[in-house]
């Protein structure tokens, strides 16, 4: 490809749930420079429903991205013919919403005759570390925490990834939004909770800590259970409306927010600390809450654990981090995807590479 000077600048777009977001990112220096990001959610729509309606989403994609690129484009004093690479998330996701950026993208990059970069999401948010002011070099630890996913990954190098811990059953901020609803806060719960959270008593009630057993007896140490915690606080909801008195929301919020932030700092520095990590990365949509910054880097400075966190305008999904990771990439040795690359609902992360393959995977 034609990535010959210093200052590689990557268009990068992200469609694969109910945001539509498009970035400018440029490398300089080794860091990297958004020049512009711009994100339209579709949550108002959706909530109407009660979740995603996949058919809904995809429409507003097509609608959007051609403002969106516009856009971004403007902002950034760009010009699209000017960039080095065109990338778009392909998977995991919404298929129809993955295909509207995929299809955007690769027309935009034969347009202009430049490489398409296919994206995995998660790599995206793995990489939006990057966009913050000093950004950490592997090896270290990650702990990704978003709607779908709570995973706890060595990054060795780039692209040397494994996954040391996960969630059996709900994602963290899958919890935070169910017990959002059950508290009859908003959706996304996790901004809800934190603000209700604010003028609550976290020590008020005690929740559980979710565990997972291993076979001949024990836990495992760095895997995490929500769905226990869930119910402990439908058990609490209903005994307290039970006897007759107001449910104290703030108290609720406070003691569920601090004991998901108690779980996530302990097995996250344990892991760290087994594995002679000595660095932690936060990123996803939940790695924006306060708590969890705070209590993350207290307790990590106490061990000698450097704790890094993705800015929080880059937690929740955009495309910046698509572009990271498109530039992550781009620095490693040129890649790019198969304009025949398709688009994939399911695809794990440690695959992620075989999305650059002249063979494509899907
Ligand atoms: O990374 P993300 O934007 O989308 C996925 O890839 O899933 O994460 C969205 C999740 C939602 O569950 C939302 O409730 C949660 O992140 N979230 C938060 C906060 N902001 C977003 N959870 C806790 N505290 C927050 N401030
Ligand atoms: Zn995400």
């Amino acid at each position: 490809m034609r990535y010959t000077h210093k200052r590689p600048s990557v268009l990068a777009l992200e469609t694969s749930c109910d945001e539509s977001a498009v970035a400018v990112i440029r490398l300089e220096s080794g860091k990297i420079r958004v020049m512009a990001s711009v994100v339209a959610s579709q949550i108002e729509e959706h909530s109407k429903w009660g979740g995603v309606v996949p058919e809904i989403a995809s429409r507003r994609h097509v609608e959007a991205l051609p403002f969106l690129i516009e856009q971004a484009v403007t902002e950034s004093g760009m010009l699209i013919e000017n960039v080095d690479a065109i990338a778009a998330t392909v998977a995991p996701g919404l298929a129809g919403s993955l295909m509207v950026g995929s299809v955007t993208a690769r027309t935009l990059a034969s347009l202009h005759s430049l490489p398409f970069l296919g994206v995995h999401h998660l790599e995206g948010h793995l990489a939006s570390v990057r966009l913050g002011n000093a950004p950490p070099a592997p090896p270290y630890l990650v702990l990704l925490v978003s709607g779908g996913h709570t995973e706890l990954i060595r990054v060795s190098s780039y692209w040397e990834i494994e996954c040391l811990g996960r969630s059996h059953d709900d994602a963290v901020g899958e919890a935070f939004d169910k017990v959002a609803r059950l508290l009859g806060l908003s959706y996304p719960g996790g901004p809800a909770i934190e603000k209700v959270a604010e003028g609550g008593d976290f020590a008020r009630f005690a929740l559980p800590k979710g565990r997972i057993s291993i076979p001949g007896g024990g836990f495992h140490p760095y895997h995490f259970s929500f769905s226990g915690l869930k119910t402990a606080m439908l058990r609490k909801v209903e005994a307290i409306k039970d006897s007759g008195k107001n449910v104290p929301v703030n108290d609720l919020a406070a003691s569920f927010e601090h004991v998901v932030a108690e779980v996530l700092v302990e097995r996250s520095l344990k892991c760290a600390k087994d594995h002679d990590l000595s660095r932690l990365v936060m990123v996803g949509g939940v790695a924006a809450n306060n708590r969890l910054r705070t209590y993350m880097a207290k307790r990590g400075s106490e061990q000698n654990i450097q704790v890094f966190c993705a800015p929080k305008a880059f937690c929740t999904d955009n495309a910046a981090m698509i572009g990271a990771a498109a530039i992550t990439r781009l620095e490693l040795g040129n890649a790019s995807s198969s304009f025949e690359l398709g688009v994939s609902p399911r695809w794990p992360l440690e695959d992620s590479s075989k999305l650059y393959c002249s063979n494509p995977p899907f």
